[in-house]
This record gives C-alpha cells, sequence and structure tokens, in this order.
C-alpha cells in the first residue's frame, strides 16, 4: 500500500516545527480562497441585474466592516511573521554543543570535512540525536545546501561563511541536493546523508583512514606557509600572536573592534589588510590564490585549537594572549 506523502518524511528536530506552519499557511490560504470565491459567485448571482430598469442602490462604506477586514487579516499575518520568525532563529543559533564539521561547494560536488580529519564527498556521516552545524563556503559560485527531510536549505557563498544546523532524530539515509543553478551539472550536485547509531558512527570515524586531525593539517601549513616565522606563540614576533585569538575581540589600528570568529580569520589570510591589529604594521602578505577554501578551514581549525590550548596554563589574560602593545 502506497501512502500519499505530501511533504519528504521528517528526520530532524525542526522538520515538524516548519511542517506545523506550512500547515497552519496552507489552511489560511485554502479558507480564503473559498471564502473569497464563493462570495463573488453568491453576490454575483444574488445582486444580479434583474430588469433593464433597475438601478443599484449605492453604499457609502461601513466602519464595522473596514475595521474587520482590517484587524483580522492584520492579527493573521502577524501570527503567522511571529511564528516563522521563532522558526527562523530557531534555525539561525546552533546550540553550543553541536558537533561542528565543515562544507565547501564546488562545481559541482560538496566537500565535506569532520574536525576528526575524516573527509567525504557527496557523503555525510552524523550521529543520531546531536546537533550538527555546519560552516560552509563556496570555491566558486553560490550553490545551495538543501537536505529535505531535515526541512534546512541555506545558501552557500563564495567569499564568506554561512552556517546551518539540524539534529537528526532517525536513523537512515537523506538526500542532499543543491538548490541553486549553479551551472551545467547543477542537477549532479547531489549526495547523501547518512545518520548512524551513536556508537556505529564512532567506529566509523575511528575506521576512517584520516591523516590527522583538521586542526594538525592546519599546524603543517601553518608551518609550511611559513606562516610561524612571524606569528610566533609569544607575542615577540613582528605579528600578532595567535594564541587564544579564536572568540576574543580584536582592536583595530585606526578604532573599532572586530570579533576574531571564523569570517575574520578568514579575512586575514586572504586580505590582511583589511583588518590590521592596533600596534602592528599591515605586512603580512596575502595568500589569496596560494591556498583554497579547504586549506583556509585547516588554518582556522588551527588557530582555533591554540587557544584550547593555551586556556589550561592559567596565563594572566583570557586564552593566554598578552594584550598588544598600542
Ligand atoms: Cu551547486 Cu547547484
Amino acid at each position: 500500500m502506497g501512502e500519499l506523502r505530501l511533504l519528504p518524511e521528517q528526520a530532524s528536530t525542526i522538520a515538524p516545527e516548519v511542517d506545523h506552519l506550512l500547515y497552519f499557511l496552507l489552511v489560511v490560504s485554502v479558507f480564503f480562497t473559498v471564502a473569497i470565491f464563493g462570495a463573488i459567485f453568491y453576490f454575483a448571482v444574488r445582486y444580479r441585474r434583474r430588469s433593464e430598469q433597475e438601478l443599484p442602490n449605492p453604499v457609502h462604506g461601513g466602519l464595522t466592516l473596514e475595521i474587520l477586514w482590517s484587524v483580522i487579516p492584520f492579527g493573521l499575518t502577524m501570527v503567522m511573521f511571529t511564528w516563522g520568525a521563532s522558526i527562523y532563529f530557531t534555525e539561525a543559533r546552533p546550540p553550543g554543543d553541536a558537533l561542528s564539521l565543515y562544507v565547501v561547494g564546488k562545481q559541482w560536488m560538496w566537500k565535506l570535512e569532520h574536525l576528526e580529519g575524516q573527509r567525504e564527498i557527496n557523503e555525510l556521516h552524523v550521529p543520531l540525536g546531536r546537533a550538527v552545524k555546519l560552516t560552509m563556503t563556496s570555491e566558486d559560485v553560490i550553490h545551495s545546501f538543501f537536505i529535505p527531510a531535515f526541512r534546512i536549505k541555506q545558501d552557500v557563498l563564495p567569499g564568506k561563511y554561512s552556517t546551518i544546523w539540524f539534529k537528526p532524530t532517525k536513523p537512515g539515509r537523506y538526500h542532499l541536493f543543491c538548490a541553486e543553478y549553479c551551472g551545467a551539472r547543477h542537477s549532479g550536485m547531489i549526495g547523501w546523508i547518512h545518520v548512524m547509531e551513536p556508537q556505529e558512527y564512532q567506529n566509523w570515524l575511528t575506521g576512517g583512514a584520516a591523516e590527522g586531525t583538521l586542526a594538525s593539517s592546519g599546524e603543517k601549513l601553518f608551518e609550511g606557509l611559513a606562516c610561524n616565522n612571524c606569528h610566533h606563540a609569544d607575542s615577540s614576533g613582528r605579528c600578532p600572536t595567535l594564541v587564544g585569538l579564536f572568540g576574543k575581540t580584536v582592536q583595530l589600528a585606526g578604532g573599532g573592534m572586530v570579533k576574531a570568529d571564523e569570517a575574520y580569520i578568514r579575512e586575514s589570510i586572504l586580505q590582511p589588510q583589511a583588518k590590521v591589529v592596533a600596534g602592528f604594521q599591515p605586512i603580512m602578505p596575502t595568500f589569496q590564490g596560494l591556498v583554497t577554501e579547504e586549506d583556509v578551514l585547516r588554518l582556522v581549525e588551527y588557530i582555533k585549537s591554540l587557544g584550547a590550548k593555551a586556556a589550561p596554563e592559567g596565563t594572566p589574560t583570557p586564552g593566554g594572549v598578552p594584550a598588544p602593545k598600542r
């Protein structure tokens, strides 16, 4: 017996919420469509002109009616707005304990990177019941990361990080699509999300042939690009130390502050002159064209890990960074 399915199956915590809102919008729309068309036909018949001599009786408005047809739609649209906004905010804010993963879109494939070092193409393995946060970027044009069963879709943009999160509720295999026309083989830019039992996922993680974590390959790259010649672990170099940088607020030359997040680090690697740290000279060369988006993600993870390493040492400032010279 084939069941009638209007929507894809629900396999994430947000999916039922999205569907409830959709059903509400559908019911309201159907109700008003039927009511309006019903009224049109009823009035057309009821008040039709019955003889050549009949003159219509003009109506000059009614305040009660005006108020009703303003207030009721206003109330209904406000319900739609607050309901939709609350789902939007839920989707925009990943829980703090979410598992972090990276996505790089390119014509025409999805590259997915685990912090443990596993790399996948057009496949993503995730554990059941755990929130997963995706930080995404594109190597070329705009793509869109779409998992219908999870009811999530987010544009993946070149030159920028976008994020989305989900928490799978059912083990299984779910379709991944690109939902933004991105060239000749856009329709082939598809893949699968494998939701595994946590134990099975652990086995999968340890079974894979990863060449070290994302942070450790970032460290190799950091040395390979000779970044460590200038960015010393202490503040003795001519460049700001990166130890404990991640998540910190940075004072910029010429005033202003910026939070050291993924986007800031990415920009500092590719366009070092964009935001120069107060007390330092703009001497860093750009690495645009020398590193791929995946390399940037590795470097970002390495710099993040520097914060984590510095924390237990009990240094005076948060993250163990002496304040930059001003
Ligand atoms: Cu990528 Cu369409």
